[in-house]
This record gives C-alpha cells, sequence and structure tokens, in this order.
C-alpha cells in the first residue's frame, strides 16, 4: 500500500503565516501539521509515501526532505493548478500505479490512533474506505447520508442543506478503481474536480466504499481559530518530558514538555504546553494550552493559550498576551523611544487586538 499526501493549497486563509510558509508547515505543538501526518502514515506500515505539491513546494522539499528522517521514501508530485482533490489523484496516477493507497490531507490534524483503520485496509475487500466524523458545521464539508444499515446512499460536496451531520475527515483509502471514477467527473460549480464526487461515482458503480465513523476529535486547520485548537488537542495528547534546564528559583508543571537546550529562568511553566529547544523563557509565566517554538525568547511578559513560532520575541509587555498566534521571526517589545505610543510594523491581513 502507498501513502498520497496532498499540500498544494496556498493557505489564504491563514495570511499573513502562509506569506512566508506553506501551511501544511505551521506548528501544532511544534510539530508541523504534515510532519505528523507522514508519521501516522508510517506508523500504518507504509514506506512509500508521495506528496503532492503546488506553488510552496520548494519550501514543503526543504522542510521535509527524503523522508529518511521518518524511514520512509517522499516521492514529490507537482500540481500545476489546484483544481481539486480528485484532480490530485489524477496527477498522482504515475506514482500510483494498481495500488492500493491511503490519501490524507496535509492540514487535517487528527487525534493519534488512526494507523491501525490504514492498515487494516491494506488487507480488506473494500474497493474504498472513508472516515466520516458528526460535526456542528457540514455545510462547510463534504457530507455523508447513510441508509438503515449503515450503508453510503449519498456523498454532497458543501451542501447548503445538509442531509446529516457526518462530515468527510480529509483521509480516504482507495485501490485502482477511484483512477477510473476521477476520469469520468467534471468539475464541481467551484470549478474543482471533487474527491467527493468521484467516491460518489464509485458508489453508484456498486464497488464497496466502507464508511468509518470516526468518533475522536479532528480539526481542518483551515483558520488561526482552528490551528490553536488543534494546538490545544496535540498539546494534550503529548508524552511530556524535560530535556531542557530548569533553574531553583522556576515552577514547571507536570504537563510540561521542555525541548532539548531550553532554558527556564525564575518563570512559572503551566501544562499541557511545550518549550522548543533552545528556547530561553526568563522572568515569565507559561500558562496552559502554549507552544514556544525553538528559538524564541520570552522575557518579562506572560503569555497563555497561545502559539509563539520559531526566533520570535517577546520582552517587557505589560499585559498578558492571549488566544494569540504569532508567527516567526517576530519581536514584540516596549519601546523606551518617546512618544509613548502602539508603534507596529504588521504583515498584511493581521490581527491585533489592543486592551
Ligand atoms: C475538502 C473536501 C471535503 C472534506 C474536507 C476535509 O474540502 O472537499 O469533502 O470534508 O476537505 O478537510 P476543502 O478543504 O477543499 O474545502
Amino acid at each position: 500500500m502507498k501513502g498520497l499526501i496532498l499540500s498544494g493549497g496556498k493557505g489564504s486563509r491563514l495570511y499573513p503565516l502562509t506569506f512566508t510558509n506553506a501551511k501544511q508547515l505551521i506548528p501544532v505543538a511544534n510539530t508541523p501539521v504534515l510532519f505528523r501526518v507522514i508519521a501516522s502514515i508510517r506508523d500504518a506500515g507504509i514506506d512509500d509515501i508521495g506528496i503532492v505539491v503546488g506553488s510552496t513546494a520548494a519550501k514543503i522539499k526543504q522542510a521535509v526532505g527524503t523522508g529518511d528522517r521518518w524511514g520512509v521514501n517522499i516521492t514529490y508530485i507537482q500540481q500545476d493548478q489546484p483544481l481539486g482533490l480528485a484532480h490530485a489523484v489524477k496527477t498522482a496516477a504515475d506514482f500510483l500505479g494498481d495500488d492500493r493507497f491511503v490519501m490524507f490531507l496535509g492540514d487535517n490534524v487528527i487525534e493519534g490512533g488512526i494507523s491501525p483503520l490504514i492498515a487494516q485496509f491494506a488487507n480488506s475487500e473494500w474497493n474504498s474506505q472513508i472516515v466520516l466524523t458528526p460535526i456542528d458545521h457540514p455545510e462547510d464539508y463534504g457530507v455523508a447520508e447513510l441508509d438503515d444499515d449503515g450503508r453510503i446512499k449519498r456523498l454532497i460536496e458543501k451542501p447548503k442543506h445538509p442531509p446529516s451531520n457526518l462530515a468527510l475527515v480529509g483521509i480516504y483509502m482507495f485501490d485502482h478503481h477511484i483512477m477510473q471514477a476521477v476520469n469520468e467527473i467534471t468539475p464541481s460549480w467551484r470549478g474543482e474536480l471533487e474527491i467527493t464526487d468521484a467516491i460518489q461515482w464509485l458508489v453508484d458503480h456498486d464497488y464497496s466504499v466502507h464508511p468509518y465513523i470516526h468518533r475522536g476529535w479532528w480539526i481542518d486547520t483551515g483558520q488561526p481559530g482552528d490551528m490553536l485548537e488543534a494546538n490545544d488537542l496535540v498539546l494534550e495528547e503529548l508524552a511530556y518530558k524535560i530535556e531542557g534546564y530548569v533553574d531553583r528559583e522556576s515552577e514547571v508543571g507536570r504537563r510540561v514538555t521542555i525541548q532539548r537546550g531550553a532554558e527556564i529562568i525564575n518563570s512559572v511553566v503551566r501544562g499541557p504546553s511545550i518549550i522548543g529547544e533552545n528556547a530561553r523563557i526568563v522572568n515569565s509565566y507559561i500558562g496552559p494550552f502554549t507552544s514556544i517554538d525553538h528559538d524564541v525568547i520570552i522575557e518579562d511578559s506572560e503569555i497563555e493559550h497561545s502559539m509563539v513560532l520559531e526566533n520570535s520575541q517577546i520582552r517587557d509587555i505589560p499585559a498578558r498576551i492571549q488566544d494569540s498566534l504569532i508567527g516567526r521571526n517576530a519581536v514584540i517589545k516596549r519601546s523606551p523611544i518617546k512618544p509613548k505610543a502602539l508603534k507596529m510594523t504588521v504583515g498584511d491581513n493581521s490581527r491585533i487586538g489592543i486592551l
């Protein structure tokens, strides 16, 4: 069985973070979402993984490399235009050949433990397996309608009036029949070849599509609020460990991970939270549900329920920072230069909330 990860897409709803980086590389609990996806596929026993890339190809290739870090072999497949998930499958035809495969969206974060489900499909008789989960706003996703016996009746992409609350999670398993399906369907109202329509084609042509209902959490990380929510959930799953330095004046809670080379000086860190490699936390408070990425400096400040990405600095801030997503190489500090005012250089489409 092979793995196919879709990692094209510009991530425009996550601007400005995605002006300079691919959305699949934004870290959740200090690990890029895409790395989590690679590890889940590897844990299902799959070592041949294709990644479909688009305009952010260079960033993805630079971050992921050959795959040897995970013990897998990565093949990059260029998709020239983002014409839909089914179009991505078409683009990957040479890589996939006649093999069964799992397709995983590179921006989906799902509760740990999905790997056995993928491995099980390898030896099953099914032509496809899809993952469904009950959610509050199914109209934003592909939605499945099941019959009384739990079999798929119908699949619709982003319906105005959803027939159920079961959304299609971005993990799909197929055999080679999906190739015929993606070649037969036509573009949707949004001009894309929808994987939902291709699966409907399989159902209509009496191929077996097994719906698995996932009962844990799942987040499609489209927007900043989704990133923070995914961060909360992944932090709760972490196996906590202290590999950095904590001085005697500091107080570090039980559910805290401190990565190599990090230093906690005269500070309080409450979990669940993670402090990245070579980060420095000095005279500060790091509250629950916070991820501080590598080489970040936090000094004389308080922050909780937030994510601070690599190389950023927060110094001497008089109010607690909360519910915030701070990008890479950002500097937030008090300025001694008169006049006393808020002075900012803020990226396009940023959001700043002042007290
Ligand atoms: C895509 C699929 C949709 C699925 C969702 C999961 O939506 O088209 O059926 O529910 O991924 O993340 P898109 O991200 O293209 O809006």
